[in-house]
């Protein structure tokens, strides 16, 4: 007590880890006076597995944090009480409520009114969503009377992890699994319940534990025994368990079950081997929410290995689980390569080909699980016209919180704005209001299922995420699930003010930050719908524009020396545009109608053609690329604006990656507008672009061990060139002599921070040691490494301050370790306000 009075009044702040998220319960500040809330909680079930139970501990664990106050968990009398619990239960236990609520499933009733809090819910789960947003309001300090029912807008709030059965996971960037290791499911199953704390507390209400690229070998007794030991953790929060299949189980010798010889979904035996599995999983586990199939994608099998149709394969799992009442979730992520010399050819065309024929195909336990945009998680993409064309099929969106390739956690993106021009947008079918949120809710088609899935790749780390600020996303996507048409800026204020603190200045500083992140990330990733100009090939990190061509993955741009863009209209195209509704289709098959922003998605046009803004294509490149890394140099110090007001531990981890951003987001300027000078010949009206006056190339300097080394691909090291050292056990060095005014400059060094070694630097003026590092990211950040000099592991350190005088000998000392060559790129010196 006397600890906590202490740094309220100072407004310091104790370290944080950042594994409560924005569940901290932190105390208000004593300067905050606050109406009394009861003392007693009344909870309507005390089953220890029950989420009312849950609920009720959870008021009470937070009514004592935030407010300091001792509650009784009692039966004590209604008046004075906090009563939690079903509406069955209550009205069971006190009559009906004094007005009529409508509920319906997972919602609940709070009311504040008369010295009473009733959180009332639909059912048990709903009875804790109802206690964690009667917490959250006292943690914002809002102690306003309501009385109000809230209700979900669709029954699918699922996530998906990626995580394999070895205990890594695909495209995680904060750490190792917290479910799996060495095959097998973990035996300390503590973060699992402090997962499902955080899922259940935005109204998530399953999640698929295992990697959607699934192992047979989930199945066994011993993994099924596993995967009941986490639904059994996650039930009290009202978290069921799905899985996701291996099409091809019944052939991969799953153990405890006959080995076959065929996996055709309408085979009798494979039929029945299906049946069994699922029974025995439900024997283990009751409440299963069910399965998640990728089939026929990216080279896993599927019914098409068979001439099956899709439909054969998604109802061969909807019928095992039909009499469980378990779902399945079917991934429309289906396409083939494709050959780029076809001009018609088009992966955006791939779902609607494959899955509009077989609509009213699908059982009724099924839902088609549809990527916001016909491609992959984009940094744009126009929403995926299969939403319009499933008339009789349940649907739900797949949203990706994990930033695959969106920056991959080390990057500041907020993606609830990115996903808003998808919920929001209008398919105009019958040229009637036809919402995406609406469409998936099952609203527009009167279906009896649908909503959201989102891949949340948490790890082992106490982030969760890898990063503070992206614990953002996974928060919005729980609001926007049970109200898409929630106000983005709004939900990252109550974020922030759970995350960091009710100071308004604290609150508004990050909110500007996020809602500035996703257009600064697009402008200097890849702008006018030309998709993220990332390395698909590779690590979808780094920028490399010239991968997305010339191979049949299907995410071209089509850029040559004149022109850029998929041509997708119906007339000269690959007919995509037709796949809209009329009106919808009309505005893209019309370049005058198209936005900027999804032009190049669209049409293929001249660099020189001209936008609705009046410029051209490849100016805006241009323009677009300085001003999103010009905005990037602004997030660090916007948060160090803050320094003081958030604890110490999470504010420098976050003050890191944002450095980092500042600096990565140059690699991706320079990187993607050098390209596009390069293949264009076309010059920057404003002289930026090749010209860099404050910069001194490595590969210029005098060698000292080093040697000049040519980057791949080229546009990824400044003049194309780094250096290295010229073997990987020897101490090397550059240096040269300065020619820069004399004055105060902040010097950036651009290296390349490969993973596979920790390189160590220093660099030196008149030999003085002005500044050591190291190329240490790959203990830091948690993006997907890179062993290679490329866009992913290009970035830039700097050093503020720096007094330099005209003559001046500057020598950087490079000693290599492991696999990496202490590469260098360029050195600057940037007077004051300068971005180079
Ligand atoms: C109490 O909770 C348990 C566990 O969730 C549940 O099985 C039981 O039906 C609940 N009882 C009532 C009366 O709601
Ligand atoms: C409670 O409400 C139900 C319908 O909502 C009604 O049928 C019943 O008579 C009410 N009971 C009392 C005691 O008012
Ligand atoms: C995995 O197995 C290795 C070696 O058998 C062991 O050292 C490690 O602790 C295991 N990890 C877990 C999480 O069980
Ligand atoms: C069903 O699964 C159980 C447990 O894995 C196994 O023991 C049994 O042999 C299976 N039954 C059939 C008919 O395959
Ligand atoms: C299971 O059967 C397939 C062929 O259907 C075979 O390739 C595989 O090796 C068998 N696995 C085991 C463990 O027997
Ligand atoms: C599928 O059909 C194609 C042509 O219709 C045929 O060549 C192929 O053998 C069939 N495959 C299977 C597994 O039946
Ligand atoms: C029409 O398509 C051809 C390829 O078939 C392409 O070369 C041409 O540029 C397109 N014309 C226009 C106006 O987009
Ligand atoms: C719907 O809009 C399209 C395109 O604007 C138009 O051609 C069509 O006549 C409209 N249909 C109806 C039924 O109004
Ligand atoms: C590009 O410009 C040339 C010359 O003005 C024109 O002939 C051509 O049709 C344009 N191409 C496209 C794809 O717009
Ligand atoms: C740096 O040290 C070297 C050798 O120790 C010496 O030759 C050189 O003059 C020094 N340079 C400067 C600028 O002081
Ligand atoms: C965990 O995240 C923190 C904060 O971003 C970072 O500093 C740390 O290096 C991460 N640890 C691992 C093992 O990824
Ligand atoms: C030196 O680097 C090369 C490739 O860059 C690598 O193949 C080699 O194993 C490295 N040597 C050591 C000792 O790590």
């Amino acid at each position: 007590m006397q600890l906590f009075t202490f740094f309220a009044i100072f407004g310091l702040a104790l370290a944080e880890t950042g594994i409560d998220g924005w569940l901290r319960y932190a105390p208000l500040p004593s300067s905050i006076s606050w109406p009394s809330v009861p003392k007693h909680i009344v909870v309507l079930n005390t089953t220890k597995t029950s989420p009312v139970y849950t609920a009720g501990l959870e008021l009470q664990r937070g009514i004592q944090s935030i407010l300091g106050q001792d509650c009784h968990l009692s039966n004590g009398k209604p008046d004075e009480s906090i009563i939690v619990g079903t509406l069955d239960a209550y009205v069971a236990t006190y009559g009906n409520l004094t007005q009529a609520v409508d509920l319906k499933e997972d919602g609940y009733w709070l009311s504040t009114e008369n010295n009473v809090v009733q959180i009332i819910g639909q059912n048990e789960r709903g009875a804790l969503y109802g206690a964690v947003e009667y917490l959250s309001m006292l943690a914002q300090a809002n102690f306003s009377s309501v009385a109000y029912a809230s209700n979900p807008d669709a029954p699918i709030r699922w996530v998906n992890q990626w995580d394999n059965l070895d205990g890594s996971i695909e495209r995680g960037y904060g750490g190792a699994s917290i479910f799996f290791a060495n095959g097998t499911i973990v035996n300390d199953l503590t973060r699992v319940a402090e997962y499902a704390r955080l899922l259940a507390s935005v109204g998530i209400n399953a999640i698929v534990i295992n990697n959607v690229n699934a192992n047979a070998s989930i199945l066994s007794p011993q993994n099924i025994d596993g995967v009941g030991r986490i639904a059994d953790t996650m039930r009290p929060y009202g978290v069921q368990i799905g899985l996701s299949l291996y099409f091809a189980s019944p052939t991969s010798g799953v153990q405890g079950q006959a080995n076959l010889t065929t996996f055709d979904p309408l085979d009798s035996s494979v039929i029945a081997w299906w049946g069994n599995v699922t029974d025995q999983i439900y024997e283990r586990i009751p409440d299963m929410a069910g399965y998640l199939v990728k089939a026929n994608s990216e080279g896993q099998p599927g019914p098409i290995t068979y001439n099956r149709t899709l439909s054969q394969g998604a109802n061969l799992f909807a019928k095992a689980l039909q009499p469980h009442g378990g779902r399945v979730l079917f991934r429309a992520f289906v396409y083939n390569q494709l050959n780029e010399s076809d001009w018609r050819a088009d992966r955006a065309n791939a779902a609607v080909d494959f899955f509009k024929p077989l609509d009213g195909q699908f059982d009724d336990n099924v839902v088609v699980q549809i990527k916001y945009g016909p491609i992959d998680f984009q940094v744009r993409e126009p929403a995926s016209p299969l939403f319009a064309n499933l008339f009789h099929t349940n649907t739900a969106i797949e949203l990706e919180v994990t930033q695959e390739y969106l920056g991959q956690q080390t990057h500041l993106v907020y993606l609830p704005p990115l996903w808003d021009t998808v919920l929001g947008f209008d398919m105009r079918i019958d040229n009637e209001t036809s919402l995406v949120r609406d469409i998936i809710a099952g609203r527009t088609f009167n279906r009896s299922s649908g909503g959201y899935a989102a891949v949340v790749n948490v790890g082992t780390n106490q982030t969760w995420l890898g990063s503070h600020l992206s614990m953002s996303n996974f928060y919005a996507y729980g609001r926007l699930a049970w109200n898409p048409a929630e106000d983005t800026t709004k939900i990252h204020e109550d974020w922030t003010r759970l995350t960091f603190g009710l100071d308004q200045n604290v609150v508004d500083t990050i909110t500007n930050m996020a809602i500035e992140s996703w257009p600064a990330y697009e402008n200097y990733s890849g702008n006018l719908g030309i998709q993220t100009l990332t390395d698909i090939l590779y690590t979808h990190f780094g920028p490399d524009p010239q991968s997305q061509d010339n191979n049949g993955w299907g995410q071209w741009t089509r850029a040559d020396h004149t022109t850029i863009g998929m041509d997708r209209t119906v007339s000269n195209g690959t007919g995509y545009a037709g796949t809209y509704p009329p009106e919808i289709a009309a505005m893209y098959e019309n370049i005058e109608m198209t936005p900027d922003n999804l032009l190049l998605w669209f049409h293929h046009v001249n660099y020189t053609q001209k936008l609705k803004s009046g410029k051209t294509v490849i100016q805006h490149f241009y323009d677009a690329h300085y001003a999103g890394a010009d905005t990037a140099q602004t997030f660090a110090p916007q948060w160090q604006s803050l320094e003081g007001k958030i604890d110490s531990q999470r504010f420098d981890e976050q003050l890191y990656r944002l450095k980092y951003q500042a600096g990565h987001s140059l690699v991706w300027r320079d990187a993607i507008v050098d390209f596009y000078h390069n293949i264009s010949g076309i010059a920057d009206e404003h002289g930026r672009v090749g010209n860099h006056p404050y910069r001194i190339e490595a590969e210029d300097m005098t060698l000292n061990g080093y040697k000049t080394y040519a980057v791949s691909p080229f546009e990824t090291a400044s003049n194309y060139h780094a250096v290295v050292t010229s073997d990987n056990s020897t101490t090397g060095s550059v240096s040269t002599t300065l020619h820069f005014k004399s004055g105060t400059y902040d010097v950036g060094v651009n290296f390349y921070d490969m993973y596979g070694g920790v390189s160590k630097y220093e660099m030196l003026i008149n030999n003085k040691t002005i500044a050591t590092w190291a190329g240490d990211s790959e203990d830091y950040l948690g993006h997907t490494p890179s062993i290679y000099l490329d866009g992913h592991s290009a970035r830039r350190t700097t050093f503020t301050d720096i007094a330099v005088k005209e003559g001046d000998i500057l020598e950087i000392v490079g000693t290599p370790n492991g696999i990496e060559p202490a590469p260098l790129d360029y050195v600057v010196f940037l007077p004051k306000g300068v971005i180079d």
